[in-house]
C-alpha cells in the first residue's frame, strides 16, 4: 500500500477532504500519516489504515517517507517546505490545495472532469506537482466545461459572488457574528407602518456599521448586508488577483495554444460556502439554444441544468440548494440582447467541495 501523508487535515479544506475520504472509502486503499505541528506526536484519530501517532509536518525525513503527500497547509507552508523536499531529491507526488506552485511550470492544476487526459499523461511523464485550481476557476470549468470543450468560447466575463468561506474559517465566523450583531438591535417593537418600520431598521441596522463593536477584525469591514467587491491583491494592471486567476489558470487547465481571454469583477457576499457567477459568454459562432444547453448539461455528472424559469431557478440556482453537495446547478441560459452569438449563464458550486476537496482527493485515486 502507497504511504499517504496528510498535512493541514484539521483546517477547513482538509477537514472536507477526510469527510470525502471517509464517505468514499479513500482510506482502505492507502496507509495513512497524519502531520501536524502542534499535534506531533499525540494519537492519530481513528481512519482505516491511519498511523496511530501524529508525525511531525517539518520533519523532512518524516516526510520524505512517504510515496505521496497532501497538503492543506497553505501556501507560506508549501513555499517552505516543498522546495526542500525537491533539492534532497524526494520522488513522491505531492498534492496540494494551496496556490503557490500553481503556476509553475512543472505542475499541473488539476480538475479530472475537464483535464483528465493532461493529468494522465503528465503521470506517465513522470510529473510530480499536482495542485488544486482557484474555486472559483474549477466550479467555472465545472458549470461550462462542455462549451470549451466544443471550442465554443471566444471570450468570457465572470462576475462572482464568493462566499464567506472563501477567505477562511475566521471570515466565516465572523459573518455570522457580524448577522448576530444585527439581530440583537432587532426587535418587533417598531412602528406598526411597514414603511417608516422598514427606514427605522435601515437606519438602526447601517448605524451599526460604525459602531466600534461591530465584529469587523478578518474582513475589515461589513459584509453582512453588504457586499466588498474585491477579493485577494491588486494585480499592476487593476485587477484584484483573483480576477487574474480566471483566465490564468482557466487557460492552463484547458491547455489552450491561444489564450481565451476570461476577465469580470470578483465580489464577496454573504454566502456561507457556495460560490456563484454570472457568465457573458461571447460565442466563436451562434448555436441554437438547446445545443448548448445538452453540451452544458452534458460534460459531467454533476452538473444540474436548471431551466431559465422563475421559480424553479430561484429553487435550485442558489447556494441555499448547492451548500453541502457535490451539484453544479447552471441555469439563466438565455441569449442575450447583446447579439445571437451571446450567451448568458449562471453557476454555483461548493467552493470547499469541487472548489477545492474534491478535486484534491480524485487525483488522489488517479496517481494510486
Ligand atoms: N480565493 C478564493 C476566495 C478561495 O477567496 O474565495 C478559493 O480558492
Amino acid at each position: 500500500m502507497h504511504k499517504v501523508g496528510i498535512i493541514g487535515w484539521r483546517g477547513m479544506v482538509g477537514s472536507v477532504l477526510m469527510e470525502r475520504m471517509q464517505e468514499e472509502g479513500d482510506f482502505n486503499k492507502i496507509k495513512s500519516y497524519l502531520f501536524s505541528g502542534g499535534l506531533k506526536g499525540e494519537k492519530a484519530p481513528d481512519y482505516t489504515n491511519c498511523h496511530e501517532t501524529i508525525l511531525n509536518s517539518d520533519n523532512l525525513e518524516e516526510l520524505m517517507d512517504m510515496d505521496i503527500l497532501i497538503s492543506c497547509q497553505g501556501g507560506d507552508y508549501t513555499k517552505k517546505i516543498h522546495p526542500q523536499l525537491r533539492a534532497q531529491n524526494w520522488q513522491g507526488i505531492w498534492i496540494d490545495a494551496a496556490s503557490a506552485l500553481r503556476m509553475d511550470e512543472k505542475a499541473i492544476i488539476v480538475l479530472d472532469p475537464v483535464n483528465k487526459n493532461q493529468i494522465e499523461q503528465g503521470l506517465n511523464r513522470g510529473v510530480k506537482d499536482f495542485v488544486g485550481g482557484n474555486c472559483t476557476v474549477s466550479l467555472m470549468l465545472m458549470g461550462l466545461g462542455g462549451l470549451f470543450k466544443e471550442g465554443l468560447v471566444e471570450w468570457m466575463t465572470s462576475m462572482t459572488y464568493q462566499a464567506a468561506s472563501g477567505a477562511g474559517a475566521r471570515n466565516m465566523i465572523e459573518l455570522l457574528e457580524q448577522m448576530q450583531f444585527f439581530s440583537q438591535k432587532y426587535s418587533s417593537q417598531l412602528t406598526a407602518n411597514a414603511a417608516t418600520t422598514a427606514l427605522e431598521y435601515e437606519k438602526l441596522m447601517t448605524g451599526s456599521f460604525n459602531d466600534s463593536q461591530f465584529p469587523k477584525e478578518q474582513f475589515g469591514h461589513p459584509l453582512a448586508l453588504s457586499l466588498l467587491p474585491w477579493i485577494d491583491v491588486k494585480m499592476e494592471n487593476g485587477q484584484s488577483k483573483e480576477e487574474w486567476k480566471a483566465q490564468n489558470e482557466a487557460n492552463k487547465i484547458l491547455g489552450t495554444n491561444k489564450t481565451i481571454p476570461i476577465d469580470g469583477t470578483c465580489v464577496r457576499v454573504a454566502a456561507l460556502r457556495c460560490h456563484s457567477q454570472a457568465f457573458t459568454i461571447k460565442l466563436k459562432k451562434s448555436v441554437d439554444i438547446k445545443t448548448i444547453e445538452s453540451l452544458i448539461a452534458e460534460a459531467n455528472p454533476w452538473v444540474e441544468l436548471v431551466p431559465n424559469e422563475r421559480d424553479i431557478t430561484c429553487q435550485k440556482l442558489t447556494p441555499a440548494y448547492t451548500t453541502g453537495t457535490m451539484k453544479i446547478p447552471v441555469g439563466r441560459v438565455r441569449k442575450m440582447t447583446l447579439g445571437d452569438d451571446y450567451l448568458n449563464a449562471f453557476s454555483i458550486g461548493d467552493q470547499l467541495l469541487w472548489g477545492a476537496a474534491e478535486p484534491l482527493r480524485r487525483t488522489l485515486q488517479m496517481v494510486l
